[in-house]
């Protein structure tokens, strides 16, 4: 492989770099380029542009593989738990026995949030979207924890901020949802599994003994594993974008959770279902709802379908389905939207327009129904989306740092007014 690629424009030949990653991944470096040729490249929407250097995680769009620190999702979603997987993110390798269990402990130990988050939940209205209260949380950290708005500090001190966050978002998710409802917030129980622990914060009543359910707990913690990280997407380019100015980790994670809030992103896994039950409403029709997605004059799109990444099936999507089938039988819960869900994609792989364009199920097509029969409400669906991304969004806050990667500042093509003069109101027509 040669070690440069040559660039000829204006009769000058320039020499850029060529980058070949450990999986034969290889890019053009243009650091260099306008200061030598005065160019730069454009790439509306980065489809073809690296932001960095990572050794978190690896896609391959085109074999659907995916995998965290080299190991690939199908046996991560298998064997492992979603604490165990947040440790491989954030510190690069499986945990020992001891230093799991330190982890879980030291996760146990910060649970608890200040009391104060019930004055700053009380004043949303019961009807606020869970994710814009929860951004709204995660940079109100900063005010409890001073010390973490220093994004400099020891290694050490910036795992425990990386622990307190960790530890505090599910009692935090689990406080908005109680919050909402008028029900009393629940505290964590530190005889629970980080995933029990949560859904008990979440769904125990003052009336009643609340039982785990280790199939809704399995089923969960398989969802977390499954959304912990995906390289450079939106949000997790968001919040490495947000750090490169040195800022502190709550307020990088605020802005990823803002980022994944969008429908074209973790927010469609709220739109999928709202989808599904749309078409059951209007009589259950797939084919006619497929149709509309295929008019260019109508907005409307497949939600939970096509990726700017994998251009075969996405192998979270695969692991989601088989899940449903098993949870929604174990469960014994009947549900429609599945069943039209299943219906669409055996439509859609036959139908000319979405193999052309390789627009396979996404992460979002099936989590949604798992998701409902274990009772989160759909307009959660992407709070539990940003609990599982969480440990990938801060491994790859904390490359970046260690990285010391310059604050990220895009340039542009400008195509707005030449020069003009100033004219005084009165003499503007
Ligand atoms: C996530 O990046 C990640 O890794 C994200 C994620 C993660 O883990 O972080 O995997 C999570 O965000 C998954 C994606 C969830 N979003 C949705 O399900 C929303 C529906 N999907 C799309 O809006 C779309 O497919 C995107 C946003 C996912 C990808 O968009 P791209 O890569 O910008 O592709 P595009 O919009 O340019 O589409 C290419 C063509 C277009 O048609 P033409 O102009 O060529 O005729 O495909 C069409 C699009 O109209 N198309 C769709 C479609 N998705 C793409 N047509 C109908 N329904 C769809 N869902």
């Amino acid at each position: 492989m040669s070690e440069f690629a040559e660039l000829k424009v204006d009769g000058k030949l320039y020499k850029l770099p060529i980058i070949e990653g450990s999986e034969h991944e290889k890019g053009f470096d243009v650091s260099g380029l306008r200061a030598e040729s005065g160019y730069i490249t454009v790439d509306t929407g980065y489809k073809n542009t690296g932001a960095t250097q990572s050794s978190i995680t690896f896609l391959d769009g085109e074999q659907g593989i995916l995998r965290y620190r080299g190991y690939p999702i199908e046996q991560l979603a298998e064997k492992s738990t979603f604490l165990e997987v947040a440790f491989l993110l954030i510190y690069g390798h499986l945990p020992s026995g001891q230093e799991l269990f330190d982890f879980k402990a030291n996760i146990k130990k910060h649970q608890l949030v200040h009391e104060d988050m019930k004055k700053i939940l009380q004043g949303f209205p019961s009807t606020a979207h869970p994710m814009g209260v929860l951004s709204s949380l995660a940079t109100s950290l900063t005010a409890f924890f001073p010390e973490s708005l220093d994004p400099n500090r020891s290694a050490e001190k910036i795992n425990l901020t990386i622990l307190r966050l960790l530890a505090k978002i599910t009692t935090l998710v689990a406080w908005s949802y109680t919050n909402a409802r008028g029900i009393r917030a629940n505290y964590p129980d530190n005889s629970l599994d980080y995933v029990s622990n949560f859904l008990k914060m979440m769904f125990s009543l003052p009336t009643e003994e609340y039982e785990v359910d280790p199939i809704v707990a399995d089923a969960m913690d398989k969802i977390f594993i499954l959304h912990a990280d995906h390289e450079q997407n939106c949000s997790t380019s968001t919040v490495r974008i947000v750090g490169s100015s040195h800022a502190n980790l709550y307020a990088s994670v605020a802005a990823g959770i803002n980022a994944l809030w969008g429908p074209l992103h973790g927010g469609a896994n709220q739109k999928v279902i709202e989808m599904l039950q749309n078409i059951i409403a209007n009589g259950g029709d797939a084919k006619k709802f497929l149709d509309k997605a295929k008019d260019p004059n109508d907005p409307f799109r497949l939600m939970g379908f096509g990726h700017r990444v994998y251009k075969n099936f996405d192998p979270r999507a695969k692991i989601l389905k088989a899940q449903a089938d098993k949870i929604l039988e174990r469960l014994g819960v009947d549900e429609p939207e599945f069943e039209i869900a299943k219906q669409l994609e055996e439509v859609a792989l036959k139908d000319e327009y979405f193999v052309k364009r390789k627009l396979y199920p996404n992460v979002d097509f099936y989590s949604g129904i798992i998701m409902k029969a274990i009772g989160i409400p759909i307009d959660m669906f992407p709070v539990m989306f940003t609990i599982g991304r969480l440990p990938g969004w801060i491994a790859q806050w904390k490359e970046m740092r260690n990285q010391h990667e310059p604050i990220g500042r895009p340039r542009q093509i400008y195509v707005g007014n030449t020069e003009q003069a100033y004219v005084d109101v009165g003499d503007r027509s």
